[in-house]
């Protein structure tokens, strides 16, 4: 074996262990190693490490299930007001996600998203635009031109995303004037070493007002088929998927011959 590519999503495939067991088998693999993979995967964590390095993100708090009895729907809707989002704390593929605009709706998202995690986030709910921006590089990151989904659901639901075929319109590039596009990709290549990331990732951003820039999150394996949003945005930037790929081993190998070098015991 040369290079692992894992093409893997959720627990267990982008968290960071299956890199752990690549790094113990000694083989290099594409993408976010296991300190990058593991924060890309806890919102809460990858969250306030964008806040902390000066990046514009989504008011939120955290509950953990052991404090369960903080959750309280008058004081989180004076925190962030109405409507909020309710989200487990690691997992995707929108699984747990609720859009919440009452006190019974709270109630039940709270309980459904405690099913996947013993942590949850609510956050205030951003009204704007869902543009994403793929990043490619190891030191140096690259940022894409960014593109746009635009669901057709309420918002980019697991049903947008995977059940309907026509849950989402996908613009790439997307329709942005040239100061956005750049600011889009300056955030998405400061977030990406901001969460230790290497290799590659997908930096998930909202325009409000087509202006304000806020990130979402970073996925450290973006969906990979030819029609994913992360190949495309590439191919629009003028990097063909064949290139992506040959570039990507490349970078896989370059990480895993660099940490070698590193001295790794006293002996
Ligand atoms: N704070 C928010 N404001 C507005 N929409 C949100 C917010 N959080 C999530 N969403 C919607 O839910 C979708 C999934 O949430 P996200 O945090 O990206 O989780 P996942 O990791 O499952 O993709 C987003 O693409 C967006 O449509
Ligand atoms: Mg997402």
């Amino acid at each position: 074996m040369d290079v692992v590519f894992p093409v893997l999503h959720g627990t267990f495939g982008e968290d960071g262990t299956v890199q752990g067991l690549l790094k113990l088998a000694d083989v290099p693999f594409v993408g976010a190693g296991v300190l990058g993979s593991a924060v890309g995967m806890d919102k809460d964590v990858m969250k306030r490490l964008l806040r902390d390095a000066g990046l514009p993100t989504v008011r939120f708090l955290v509950f953990e299930r052991s404090s369960l009895e903080d959750v309280n729907f008058e004081r989180v809707t004076q925190a962030l007001g109405l409507p909020v989002f309710i989200k487990p704390a690691n997992l995707g593929s929108s699984v747990g996600i609720h859009k919440v605009k009452d006190g019974n709706e709270f109630e039940r998202a709270v309980k459904d998203a405690f099913r996947y995690d013993n942590k949850i986030l609510v956050e205030e709910a951003i009204q704007g635009r869902e543009i994403e921006c793929a990043v490619l590089g190891n030191d140096n990151p690259i940022a894409s031109l960014p593109g746009e989904i635009m669901p057709r659901h309420e918002f980019y639901s697991y049903e947008a995303k995977y059940l309907d075929d026509k849950g989402a319109v996908l613009e790439i590039p997307a329709k942005l004037p040239d100061e956005v596009v750049k600011q889009i990709q300056e955030i998405a290549a400061r977030a990406f070493k901001v969460l230790c990331c290497e290799g590659m990732a997908r930096v998930d951003f909202f325009l409000r007002h087509d202006r304000e820039v806020i990130v979402n999150e970073i996925n450290t394996i973006p969906g990979f088929t030819k029609i994913s949003m992360y190949p495309k945005m590439w191919e629009a930037s003028g990097v063909s998927y064949t290139e992506l790929i040959d570039r990507l081993i490349q970078l896989a190998i370059e990480r895993f011959k660099r940490e070698k070098k590193l001295k790794t015991s006293f002996s």
